[in-house]
């Protein structure tokens, strides 16, 4: 089995996924789209961004490596009736199937920069997008002081250290990396900007609730608990995410969680 498969197919993202519509829809309403805009989803999940595109009337296909994934989106969809709004399995480093030069509008919302072999998913997003249309990339920053980067770092010190050629996936938050890759696939760089945004992510219990979602639902941090449990280290590790999240909680009443993060915005016009 695919490992980049796996990890997502692990645990249920669209537990992680509900904690974050609200700035999904609001990155989606950013980005003048129109009726009849072709748009794909890269790395999609359950449909965050897909789904509001969609309702803005856009003509939208989903790509998510994750068959749970995919199943949920085309679920979602189905139960909001948006007959534009498909999801489909695929790997963002080969899009097959999907032809040269046919959407106005790729976004990856932290979708593409989880797959292997960056300069792969740079041509293929430049590859499927038509002349004068945008990729817009939501990345991760490393070593950002905010939450995902703060949990990596953290889970990172459980974690064995990864196979040889591994390239982490927050490289695609060092605008010389984006640059690099794009560079490749044949988009010079006056062709990229970045911009720095944040996405919020609302939880309807206390920090430490949430905590304990990402240890039972997310791929990543799951694994980071496997690997602590192996050292006998997991409550070292839950009590320092519970530090951190409680840290970075700005809701009012501790008994719910509101966390910004702060991302990398790419938007490449090809
Ligand atoms: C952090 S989630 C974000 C999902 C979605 N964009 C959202 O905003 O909710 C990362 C997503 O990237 C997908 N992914 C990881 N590697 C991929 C690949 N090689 N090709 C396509 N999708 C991939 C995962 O399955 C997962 O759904």
């Amino acid at each position: 089995m695919n490992p980049n498969k796996a990890l997502w197919e692990k645990g249920d993202f669209t537990r992680i996924a509900e904690t974050m519509r609200k700035s999904g829809e609001a990155l989606v309403n950013s980005l003048d789209i129109t009726t009849g805009l072709k748009v794909l989803d890269l790395g999609c999940g359950d449909g965050t961004t897909a789904l509001p595109a969609a309702q803005l009337g856009a003509d939208v296909l989903g790509v998510d490596i994750a068959r749970n994934l995919v199943d949920a989106g085309n679920r979602r969809a189905g139960e909001l009736g948006l007959g534009n709004c498909r999801f489909q399995e695929g790997d963002a480093t080969r899009l097959d199937g999907l032809n040269d030069r046919t959407f106005d509008l790729v976004m990856s919302i932290f979708g593409a920069m989880f797959a292997p072999k960056p300069f792969d998913v740079a041509r293929e997003m430049t590859r499927v997008t038509r002349p004068g249309g945008r990729i817009v990339m939501g990345n991760w920053i490393p070593n950002d002081p905010t939450l995902v980067a703060q949990i990596l770092k953290i889970s990172t010190a459980y974690s064995p250290p990864p196979p040889e050629g591994f390239v982490s996936p927050m490289t695609w938050g060092i605008e010389k990396n984006v640059i690099e890759r794009f560079a490749v696939a044949g988009v010079p760089a006056a062709r990229i900007t970045f911009t720095r945004d944040t996405y919020t992510f609302n939880f309807p219990g206390a920090p430490a609730e949430f905590v304990a979602v990402f240890r039972s639902y997310y791929g990543p941090t799951m694994n980071a608990f496997e690997a602590a449990e192996k050292q006998g280290r997991a409550d070292e590790l839950r009590r320092e995410l519970e530090e951190l999240f409680v840290r970075q909680n700005t809701a009012p009443d501790t008994r719910t969680t509101s966390i910004p993060a702060t991302f990398l915005r790419v938007t490449v016009s090809v």
